[in-house]
């Protein structure tokens, strides 16, 4: 593995090879006898907020024995208008590797070609990967395997989290549901492309290893025995002139008491964070399966240090 620039672009085995070191990363964390960063020195370049992916690279870095370096994009000069190219062919010739929060994945994509160098994508519009991997670590401790799982995703259909979910589950063999109105649903052209030759039948897509994707505006329906109901903010980043629309047409699509009553008895609720109580999820459930969604923010660094450590290899 090269790079992490998307769920699309890792296989099966390579998502299932990370989860087992991701493990292994978190009980053996301070015990590791190997360095698998020593000696080199990593860029966080981030054109977006973020707390757990921020803090949990430069801790993960610093603990597989490398050195690690912030920038914000708008203080350098591609934040002035420097392409991305070049920004990545100086970077290239000076660091080891490099861990990037953009809007557009062709940035990400692009950056990965012209440094040469080992490239994390760390969220855009377009897929948050490391996210999906942590959160399949989750459910793994937390319900012994994903395989024939429902996971539902609730709220905004379209953006980076559900969108790396729905590559997950193009390649891994649990179902995923997303709840979402039909203008905040994955675009047709991505599930085409994520399950290839699928036939739509009753409103099911498939692939050849049990994987299934259904799309839909029925809350209720997809909540309906679900083992994992997830959501996200209703207002990704870069959305923020969008935010009263969004609030009125997600209104509906919120985690609380009564959607969890008809999951599966003991599911999980899980959240990406940052979470706004009241709107995608009620505070009473968050604080309830707290302990959840705080165990995913942690496995962020378990899950990326496996990324990291077969980066380097
Ligand atoms: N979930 C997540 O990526 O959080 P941050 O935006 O705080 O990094
Ligand atoms: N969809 C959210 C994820 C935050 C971690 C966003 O892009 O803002």
């Amino acid at each position: 593995m090269k790079h992490l620039l998307s769920i699309e672009s890792l296989s099966r085995d390579e998502i299932h090879v990370i989860l087992d070191l991701a493990a292994r990363m978190k009980s053996m964390r301070g015990r590791l006898d190997k360095h698998p960063l020593r000696h080199q020195c990593w860029a966080l370049m981030f054109s977006k907020s973020s707390t757990r992916t921020r803090v949990s690279f430069e801790v993960g870095i610093r603990e597989l024995g490398g050195d690690v370096f912030f920038l914000a994009a708008d203080d350098i000069q591609l934040g002035r208008g420097e392409p991305i190219a070049d920004t990545a062919r100086v970077l290239g010739r000076m660091c080891h590797g490099a861990v990037i929060r953009t809007f557009a994945q062709s940035d990400v994509e692009d950056f990965a070609k012209f440094s040469g160098i080992p490239t994390v994508n760390a969220l855009t519009d377009d897929e948050h990967p490391c996210q999906i991997l942590a959160d399949l670590q989750t459910i793994v401790e937390r319900l012994g395997n994903f395989a024939g799982r429902v996971v539902t995703f609730i709220g905004d259909g379209a953006c980076n989290v559900p969108r790396s979910w729905l590559w997950a589950a193009s390649k891994l063999d649990f179902e995923l549901r997303i709840a979402a109105p039909a203008q905040f649903q994955p675009d047709a052209a991505t599930i085409a492309r994520a399950f290839p030759g699928a036939q739509k039948r009753e409103g099911c897509f498939e692939n050849a290893k049990g994987g299934r994707l259904i799309v839909t505006d029925d809350l209720d329906e997809a909540a309906r025995g679900a083992d994992v109901l997830y959501t996200d903010v209703w207002v990704s980043m870069g959305k923020e002139e969008e935010a009263q629309f969004r609030k009125t047409q997600l209104a509906r699509y919120q985690i609380n008491n009564e959607l969890l009553a008809l999951a599966k008895p003991g599911a999980l609720v899980m959240h990406c964070l940052p979470a706004y109580r009241g709107l995608e999820i009620t505070a009473d459930v968050f604080e309830a399966n707290a302990d959840t969604i705080f165990t995913q923010a942690e496995n962020r660094l378990h899950a990326q240090k496996a990324v990291l450590a077969m980066l380097a290899e």
